[in-house]
């Protein structure tokens, strides 16, 4: 007899990670093409040969300590998970019941997909609406499925489309008053604020209905070593951290440390992926049938005219990332030049094939 599981998870899928054959280019999970810098690999194995000892106190509070001056908020406010991914989790947990409501746009971060499952809760979808070169948010439709939910997600900018979402910073409050009388729960994924700038971490100290989530996956080059961390008001803090698991991997940690002691490193890698990702955006607007939109982070939304995209480049061993807006679509991460270079390359002769097998076709 097969275990029993929760029904609701029967059928349930997760990630799973695709096997490209062989990889020329990896721009299929939005990660820094770039290494961490050597004092953060120095940091890890000088902690990896102390793998025998659960990590020391110190080594969370000098963390949480980095994180506060990094941020801005009070030690008391920062939570420190296995990446973003698990104080996401948490916090769905934490408040998601069995049949509840959990709100998010659509599409959005898939994991909210599955933590909502995992809950046994139901998903409201506010489609996001494309408008010129960017997509957005019907805020005031949104407000009102939030009124009725538990929990409310929000990825500003938003993954997959790359736009930035969240209304302004007043507006914002606004909702975090309404939905506080309620006793609903806003996380705000900030995931790829260093490539975006914006910010609304300091609405954390009047509203404990508020969770920011960030990570040291892009910016920092970290994602293999898998730290992220949550800004919340101390009690609400308190309350997720209750549920963390007691220990994280000594090296996680002493990467995270090693890598905030020296934040000029992400600057840099920002600078450039910023520099990179307005090159290949505004070369591939260049190619036929190609739409590319505006992008606050370290990826880009295209439409091509390829049907199975996605699939084409793999066979040219170019991994990018399908999305649940038709099978001619992707997501590409930008990538150091010379991968952009080759992926733009590749994706132009895959649309002139495709080009050229339509204009054979009309002619027959
Ligand atoms: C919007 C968003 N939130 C959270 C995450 C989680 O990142 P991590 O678990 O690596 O910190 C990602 C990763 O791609 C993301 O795109």
């Amino acid at each position: 007899m097969p275990v029993r599981v929760k029904p609701w998870l029967e059928n349930q899928e997760g990630y799973k990670p695709r096997s490209y054959g062989v990889i020329r280019a990896r721009l299929d999970l939005n990660e820094s093409p770039y290494p961490p810098p050597a004092r953060v690999v120095e940091a890890v194995t000088r902690e990896a040969a102390r793998g025998n000892r659960y990590p020391e106190a110190a080594q969370y509070q000098h963390l949480t300590e980095l994180l506060s001056s990094y941020t801005g908020a009070a030690p008391e406010q920062i939570i420190v998970g296995l990446g973003g991914d698990m104080v996401l989790e948490k916090a769905f947990t934490l408040v998601l019941g069995h049949r509840e409501k959990a709100v998010y746009p659509w599409p959005s971060f898939s994991m909210y997909e599955v933590y909502t499952r995992q809950q046994g809760g139901e998903a409201a979808k506010i489609e996001l609406e494309p408008s010129d070169d960017r997509w957005q948010l019907d805020w005031s439709r949104f407000t009102k499925e939030a009124l009725s939910a538990r929990l409310v997600a929000l990825d500003n900018p938003n993954n997959p489309t790359g736009s930035l979402i969240a209304p302004s910073e007043d507006e914002l409050a606004e909702l975090l008053e309404k939905l506080s009388r309620e006793g609903v729960l806003l996380i705000l994924d900030e995931a790829y604020y260093e490539f975006s700038g914006v910010t609304y971490a300091g609405l954390t100290e009047s509203y404990d209905n508020l969770l920011v989530v960030r990570t040291l996956s892009k910016a920092f080059s970290l994602a293999g070593l898998r730290v992220g961390y949550g800004i919340a008001h101390p009690s609400l803090a308190e309350k997720l951290r209750s549920l963390l698991p007691p220990f994280l991997p000594r090296t996680s940690l002493a990467a995270a440390i090693a890598a905030l002691e020296e934040p000029s490193y992400a600057a840099k890698v920002v600078e450039v992926i910023r520099r990179e990702r307005e090159w290949l955006a505004k070369s591939l607007r260049k190619l036929p049938g190609i739409r590319v939109y505006r992008s606050a982070t370290n990826f880009l939304l295209v439409e091509t005219p390829v049907p199975k995209v996605v699939d084409r480049l793999a066979e040219h061993g170019i991994a990018v990332r399908r999305v649940p807006l038709g099978d001619n679509w992707l997501r590409v991460t930008v990538s150091t030049p010379a991968e952009n270079r080759l992926f733009l390359e590749t994706l132009a002769k895959i649309v002139k094939t495709a080009e050229n097998i339509n204009d054979s076709s009309e002619e027959l």
